[in-house]
């Protein structure tokens, strides 16, 4: 995992909480790194579940609320840190129909080792998206939290439900969401 994902997680924590209640879940988690990430560093993605859970039980929150929490909060950063990937889409549907075939190549040109996940669409309409994760790194919250960043960025209301298709070595979860 990019270390972009860990430092913009942290930087949340810092803001939100404060940064010596980050230090603490740095601590608590005993992360092989010790939390020293850089932003084009890779670093291994059970840190980020170490830390998540570390913050979890200091925070008393879920881990899935806290994982889609950080997803919104790191679409709103994706839109300030690359502008230039915002310029072709004027809704949210169409925006995240262009994950697969251009932002995430964009993504892995700028960062050739990049992780990334795979998405297939298989409904597009005025009201309707349904779309299919796909990822051995088991970040279905992560992206919930990117999909609810993602509407509220193009100012949309919609609900998101999600049916697990599968859930061993690769996670593959069926996403749907349907305008208000
Ligand atoms: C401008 C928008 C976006 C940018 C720049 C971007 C970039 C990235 C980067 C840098 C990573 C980390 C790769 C790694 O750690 O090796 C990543 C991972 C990921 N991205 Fe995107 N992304 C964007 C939008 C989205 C959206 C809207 C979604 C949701 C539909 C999404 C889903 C994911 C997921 C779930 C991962 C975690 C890796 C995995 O699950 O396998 N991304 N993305």
């Amino acid at each position: 995992m990019k270390g972009i994902v860990f430092t913009e997680l942290m930087d949340l924590v810092e803001e939100t909480q404060s940064p010596a209640f980050l230090q603490e879940a740095i601590d608590d988690a005993d992360l092989p790194s010790g939390g020293a990430y850089t932003s084009v560093g890779t670093y291994p993605v059970c840190e980020m579940g170490a830390l998540v859970q570390a913050l979890s039980q200091k925070m008393t929150v879920p881990v899935p609320d806290l994982m889609k929490i950080f997803g919104k909060h790191l679409f709103g950063r994706f839109a300030q840190i690359y502008p230039q990937f915002f310029e072709e889409s004027s809704d949210a549907f169409s925006f995240l129909a262009s994950i697969e075939d251009h932002i995430h190549k964009e993504v892995l040109k700028l960062y050739p080792d990049a992780e990334l996940p795979t998405f297939e669409v298989t409904t597009h309409t005025e009201d309707t998206f349904i779309m299919i994760y796909n990822s051995s790194r088991h970040l279905g919250d992560v992206c919930e939290g990117l999909m609810i960043g993602c509407l509220a960025y193009f100012g949309e209301d919609a609900s998101i439900s999600r049916k697990v298709l599968e859930d061993d070595a690769v996670s593959r979860i069926e996403f749907t969401i349907v305008k208000d």
